[in-house]
């Protein structure tokens, strides 16, 4: 089949006697034979056998485990053509969902395409002690021994946890390792609760790495992580920008260490009223610096490690003018509306916002400007489309590439009154 286009999720889609088939690792316009491997209702998950004919913008992937390791969909296609895509998808998303044409104003691509994340997940099989990542939708493990994907000093950990972990009497099911690319924080999860303390302080910096300031064993319950115990130092300090961020080991940050300077100054460029409220703001990425250049500012978080580390962060970066709020968005709208922000920053998790949050957003008379940063192109597309009919218009669209190699992609829309 010829495939038409590239579609949000990491697959390429083609038809074939009346049928869509969704294609992993393909490009547009490619001749490729595929074989099916799961027939949906309204599609055939199919799997790619054979490429007829190359889209020039493929490329040899640089990484051995691509196609089965499910961490990177995009390694087959040059780096400056999977912005091209990126960009055809999210209009495409605006297109079909709010019904909007919307014009990309500015592509920021990664420094570097590789080595960028300052965090990862790596996925233990507690049964054989094989260490990597799943397999693309699979709860397999692919063992690695290098992800190009991390930031380098990541990769030393990775080969070091592969020869200690498997030696311990517990297996975690996961590790997760934190960088600010001088000190490195551990996350140890287990599917039961350890006996005892397996690791020491000691021993980790002797056999996983010296970089290592803290480490701490959680538990799986019910769905959620629970902290058990925490060795040492369970956070990290990241310069950016000529700011200061204390990020604690279980508050967000942002993942791509060369953008995260671009993501705050793309939202610092369209500061430039006095009231700021950020909403789902973490560890004050965006209110530390927007309370530098406007009168007033509130942040809004649902995680109180999160605010306990922001309200840090306003000390550490001597602002008076920024009060953080421990609540959901939802049950601060009161709170929100007594501020009556001229700004509204946004960077909600995948869900996006609820209909409740946005109602009361556009009621504020004051609010002028909604400063809209996602990570799910379609939640966005639903949201904005609501703003738009409560009067609002799109005044700028940027595509920040946060995640480069993968199918993910990170916006920042700006909507006025
Ligand atoms: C994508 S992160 C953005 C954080 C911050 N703006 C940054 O760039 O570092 C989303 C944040 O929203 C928080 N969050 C999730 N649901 C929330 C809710 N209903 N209300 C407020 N915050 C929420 C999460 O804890 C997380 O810190």
């Amino acid at each position: 089949m010829k495939i038409e286009k590239l579609v949000y999720g990491g697959f390429g889609i083609g038809r074939e006697e009346g049928k869509v088939y969704f294609v992993p690792y393909v490009l547009p316009d490619e001749e490729v034979v595929v074989s099916p491997i799961k027939e949906k209702k309204e599609y055939i998950e199919a799997k790619l056998k054979e490429i007829i004919e190359e889209n020039p913008d493929r490329t040899k992937p640089e990484c051995e485990y691509f196609g089965l390791c499910g961490g990177c969909d995009y390694l087959h296609i040059k780096y400056q053509a999977q912005l091209k895509y990126k960009k055809a998808i999210l209009q495409e998303i605006f297109q079909r969902i709010a019904k909007i044409d919307i014009e990309i104003d500015n592509i920021i691509p990664s420094e570097n395409q590789y080595f960028y994340r300052n965090k990862t997940q790596l996925k233990v099989d507690t049964k054989s002690g094989k260490i990597g990542f799943y397999k693309k939708n699979l709860n397999e493990v692919v063992e690695i021994d290098k992800c190009l994907l991390v930031s380098e000093e990541i990769n030393p950990v990775i080969t070091n946890l592969k020869k200690v972990i498997p030696l311990l009497p517990v297996l975690p099911k996961e590790i997760h390792i934190f960088s600010n690319q001088k000190e490195i924080l551990l996350k140890f999860i287990y599917k039961k609760e350890p006996r005892k303390i397996i690791l020491t302080k000691d021993r980790v910096k002797k056999f996983i790495s010296p970089l290592v300031v803290g480490f701490g064993d959680y538990v799986e319950k019910d769905g959620k992580i629970e902290k058990l115990r925490f060795v040492g130092q369970d956070y990290l300090i990241f310069d950016i920008e000529g700011f200061k961020y204390k990020a604690s080991v279980d508050s967000f940050f942002q993942v791509n260490k060369f953008q995260i300077k671009n993501l705050i100054n793309l939202v610092l460029k369209h500061i430039d009223y006095d009231k700021v409220a950020d909403l789902y703001c973490g560890v004050g990425l965006f209110t530390i610096p927007a309370s530098k250049i406007c009168k007033e500012a509130i942040g809004v978080e649902i995680s109180y490690q999160a605010i306990k580390d922001a309200n840090f962060n306003k000390k550490l970066n001597n602002l008076k003018n920024v009060k953080f709020y421990p609540s959901s968005t939802e049950k601060a709208l009161q709170i929100i509306k007594y501020f009556s922000p001229d700004i509204v920053i946004i960077d909600p998790p995948r869900a996006g916002l609820t209909k409740e949050v946005i109602n009361q957003l556009v009621n504020i008379s004051n609010l002028k400007k909604i400063i809209y940063v996602s990570c799910d192109p379609a939640t966005l597309a639903r949201d904005v489309k609501l703003f738009i009919e409560n009067g609002f218009k799109i005044k700028e669209t940027n595509l920040i590439d946060m995640f480069p190699n993968t199918y993910h992609i990170e916006s920042i829309i700006v909507i006025e009154r």
